[in-house]
């Protein structure tokens, strides 16, 4: 049943190419655009919509950090991300015109089922982003976009995280296209570059080896630190959440810019700190100055791990661990990058001996508050 791995973790990296063309299987239509008229939420409905606010837990919410800057870039709607368990325990502004996206791999999510409730009470719409079919979530909400992940078995959600973000960037798009915000050659060149990322993700899986032996060689450090900006910062969030829910190490993920603000006092010399370097091509802004952020910590003794394009050799004389991957668009950026860091949690974590399946006082699903 584990086709062979040792985990079921294992078993469903290795399943992200064909769980991400399956998520966009049978979505684009033959002149490259979206049919979702899966969705039930007529166009007109998504035409009047004004604010966008996206609401889930763990992993899920993660996606949801990435899923904004895409339907701000390309629907040109405003969005909010917030975490279910917070969201429900206050008064949301939301209005007949909110939409609000839930995200949950299980559709059982306790807090997220309550936040549901509470958007349709004031009348929002709500579109669920889930992996099981009929479960409480997607039966509840007014419209659902499936992912097409396949069960997910493993506590640690993987391929069902990058097939959230599939799910969330065809929202993205089929909003952009009904309400015109972007011309249909666009939209469809950006589907023709999602239909290209399992192949990418094959790439990223065929390469993996040294970030495999980088894992062991940390097995025994006490804590890890992550770092990224844009779509880059929730990419650390997720790297962190990894390797704090399976090697029990104390991990956290940091905006870059933020450094400065606080967490530049944590590093000390040898302190392994991961860093998600957008391309350099398309945000050369951005890309200076997490250069630069490299730089500083470098400069005090951290152990540079460096995560960036192919190619990208700006990089190469600040890090002392380079994992490259291949070069997409920065808005898909999080489908290749996450890759990586997932290998490197389940490798540290077995390292150390961890059950990866079933990590200590973790649910598959959380049906508790
Ligand atoms: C982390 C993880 C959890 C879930 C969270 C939400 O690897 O799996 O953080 O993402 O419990 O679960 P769903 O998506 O089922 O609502």
């Amino acid at each position: 049943e584990k086709g062979g791995y040792d985990y079921f973790m294992l078993k469903e990296i290795a399943e992200q190419p064909r769980a991400v063309a399956d998520t966009l299987l049978g979505r684009v239509t033959a002149d490259g655009m979206l049919a979702l008229d899966e969705l039930r939420l007529p166009a007109e409905e998504l035409r009047d919509v004004r604010k966008i606010v996206v609401v889930a837990c763990g992993t899920s919410f993660h996606a949801g950090l990435i899923a904004k800057h895409a339907i701000e870039r390309w629907s040109g709607m405003p969005c909010e991300v917030e975490l279910a368990s917070e969201f429900r325990y206050r008064d949301p502004i939301l209005t007949r015109d909110t939409l609000v996206i839930v995200i949950s791999q299980s559709g059982e999510t306790m807090d997220t089922l309550m936040a549901l409730r509470h958007a349709r009470e004031q009348h929002s719409k709500v579109l669920a982003i889930c992996n099981v079919n009929g479960a409480t979530i997607p039966r509840e909400a007014d419209a659902v976009l499936y992912t097409h992940a396949g069960p997910e078995i493993a506590v640690a959600s993987t391929k069902a995280f990058l097939t959230q973000l599939v799910a969330c960037y065809l929202v993205a798009l089929y909003l952009a296209q009904v309400r015109g915000t972007m011309p249909d050659r666009e939209i469809a060149r950006t589907i023709g570059l999602l239909e290209t990322v399992p192949a990418h993700i094959s790439e990223v899986l065929d390469t993996v080896e040294p970030v495999r032996e980088l894992a062991r060689s940390l097995v025994g450090e006490r804590c890890v630190l992550f770092l990224g900006r844009h779509v880059g910062y929730p990419v650390a969030l997720e790297g962190a959440l990894k390797l704090k829910e399976l090697a029990y190490m104390h991990a956290e993920g940091f905006a870059a810019g933020e450094l400065k603000h606080g967490p530049i006092a944590l590093i000390e010399p040898g302190l392994p700190v991961v860093v998600i370097v957008p391309s350099a091509a398309e945000q050369p802004l951005l890309h200076g100055k997490i250069v630069s952020n490299i730089q500083e910590i470098r400069a005090r003794g951290a152990k540079t791990i460096v995560i960036a394009e192919q190619g990208d050799i700006s990089v190469v004389p600040y890090a002392d661990s380079l994992i490259a991957v291949p070069a997409v668009p920065t808005l898909l950026q999080p489908l290749v990058t996450t890759v990586p860091l997932q290998v490197f949690a389940c490798e540290l974590a077995t390292a150390k001996g961890h059950d990866v399946d079933q990590p200590r006082n973790l649910a598959k699903s959380v049906t508790v508050e």
